[in-house]
């Protein structure tokens, strides 16, 4: 897809497909009313006819416009004007995507910057236009043929002259957070058998090649061996498939610039080992690297924006199945850190290859550490599947996650991680046990993982409610990479 700006005005403007928005009780946008103009009252007729009354993802085709230059017109329903929320215009915008995808044009003119948005700039406006957009045209097509490819190819997004400048730095934002979190979902939707631990080493090799600034390197299961990643490499053991840790490092800041260190679980496939999973929706469990996937997906989205920060990427990867050699329960295990661990439950696994993760990051001195994993049932359980988990140390680095998650709506809600919680770990034979039984499933391992962040600023998000869709429409989201890449473009700006 190819996505521009353009600053003509309505009347020399062509199109194959213009979108204009209406609000609810037929009011007519700027735009759509210049169009009116334009085209004799067109959109006036349909109005009267009730074709479209404004409500919010209404929207409405309109083929034959008898004008020269324009040769259809999709007209958006926002709803109530003066109170539109963020959240709707995405809403409305995904409806629109939907309608110029099914019209099966081949290039689109969007003149839906007009529209009023609570708390929302022009620039905010055109990245989410991007951003939904390229939500609506993501199709998996890796091991199916789609016979019927969406023929659009060009979005130009119209804009007057003296907003141009806003629309160009939200044009850019979007377009690489939308390529970021298209990597992402492209890598989570594979299956198991071609996503393996080594399929995703490849891939950061291949995404460092294309950045002079992103280097990778991969380390080996002999090269965890050598650093003690008892608990990492214990997991990994029950699978065929050698363990990957990848570490990616961007440097685009200062040259002694502390970076953010962005940790993703990379579990290319979750059976639960020993503690084997029930076989219902046990696909899904492909779905356990997509906080490995987003780590890649941000680092893409932060070369794109050359952004003037320093940044190590760590993916744990490897996978979780039973077998004679895998982690029994009652095993004990010694982290790289020292702690021993009791595996109560192999399932719990996503904690045992962060934690020795986590113990790795200190060599990089960094600022703070942000660990996004698909790490507890229990979160979707307390959460549901709107915002995901977030969990920290720190809570200026907490807030600055909320804050970010609002602007890029890709929603977190805080969790605590009380030292309450920290006595449901306790174990009689090591330091602490990998699960604390049945209550508050997500805060414990939050818990858990915390006791390997000590020395510095740290969050983690769990991300398993809101990684990958389930159900008919089951496919990868993509998030957290507008939240994170949010938050690393305010701290630029910082
Ligand atoms: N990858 C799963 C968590 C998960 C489950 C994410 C379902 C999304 C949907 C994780 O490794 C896991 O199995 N966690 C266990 C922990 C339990 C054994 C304490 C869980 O959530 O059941
Ligand atoms: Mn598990
Ligand atoms: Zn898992």
């Amino acid at each position: 897809m190819d996505y521009s700006i353009e600053s003509l005005s309505l009347d020399k403007l062509q199109s194959d497909c213009l979108l204009v928005g209406i609000y609810e009780n037929q009011q007519l946008s700027p735009a759509a009313t210049t169009l009116d103009g334009l085209c004799d009252g067109l959109l006036s007729k349909f109005i009267a006819r009730g074709d479209i009354k404004g409500k919010n993802a209404e929207t409405l085709l309109i083929n034959n416009v008898p004008r020269a230059g324009i040769e259809r017109i999709v007209v958006v329903g926002f709803g109530e004007r003066g109170k539109l929320t963020r959240k709707l215009y995405r809403k409305a915008l995904a409806a629109a995507i939907k309608t110029v995808k099914d019209s099966k044009v081949k290039a689109a003119t969007c003149a839906l910057l007009d529209i009023e948005v609570e708390k929302a700039d022009i620039s905010w406006q055109t990245r989410q236009i991007v951003e939904v957009f390229n939500e609506g045209l993501y199709q998996y097509c890796a091991t199916k043929k789609v016979d019927d490819k969406f023929p659009l190819q060009q979005l130009r997004i119209a804009v007057t002259d003296s907003l141009k400048q806003q629309a160009e730095t939200g044009l850019q934002q979007g377009v690489a957070i939308a390529q970021g979190v298209d990597l992402t979902k492209q890598l989570a939707d594979l299956p198991g058998n071609i996503c393996t631990p080594s399929y995703l080493a490849e891939q950061a090799l291949i995404l460092a090649g294309q950045h002079e600034k992103l280097d990778c390197e991969i380390l080996e299961e002999s090269d965890m061996e050598a650093l003690g990643m008892g608990a990492l490499l214990s997991v990994s053991r029950g699978s065929r498939q050698p363990a990957k840790l990848i570490s990616l490092n961007y440097q685009g800041g200062d040259a002694n610039a502390r970076p953010i260190v962005l940790i993703g679980k990379g579990l290319t496939f979750d059976a639960g080992g020993i503690s084997l999973k029930p076989g219902q929706g046990m696909d899904e469990m492909k779905y356990d690297m997509c906080g490995g996937a987003s780590v890649l997906g941000i680092l893409r989205a932060a070369t794109l924006l050359n952004l003037r920060l320093n940044i190590v990427g760590l993916i744990p990867s490897s996978e979780n199945l039973p077998d004679g050699n895998a982690n029994k329960p009652g095993d004990i295990l010694t982290s790289m850190s020292g702690k021993t661990i009791e595996v109560l439950n192999t399932d719990a696994e996503g904690r045992l290859i962060l934690c020795d993760t986590l113990t790795y990051a200190k060599k990089f001195n960094p600022e703070v550490v942000i660990d996004l994993a698909t790490l507890t049932g229990a979160c979707i359980v307390a959460l549901g599947r709107v915002p995901s988990g977030l969990f920290g140390n720190d809570d200026k680095l907490c807030d600055d996650l909320l804050g970010a998650s609002e602007a890029a709506c890709d929603l977190v809600w805080r969790m605590p991680v009380w030292e309450e919680y920290q006595e449901l770990l306790k174990s009689n034979f090591a330091d602490l046990a990998n699960i604390g039984g049945p209550d508050g499933g997500s805060i414990t391992a939050a818990c858990f993982l915390s006791r390997f962040a000590e020395d510095f600023r740290w969050a983690h998000i769990d991300i398993a409610g809101t990684a990958w869709r389930t159900g008919a429409n089951k496919g990868a989201t993509g998030r957290p990479v507008p939240l994170v890449s949010q938050y690393l473009l305010n701290r630029v700006s910082a």
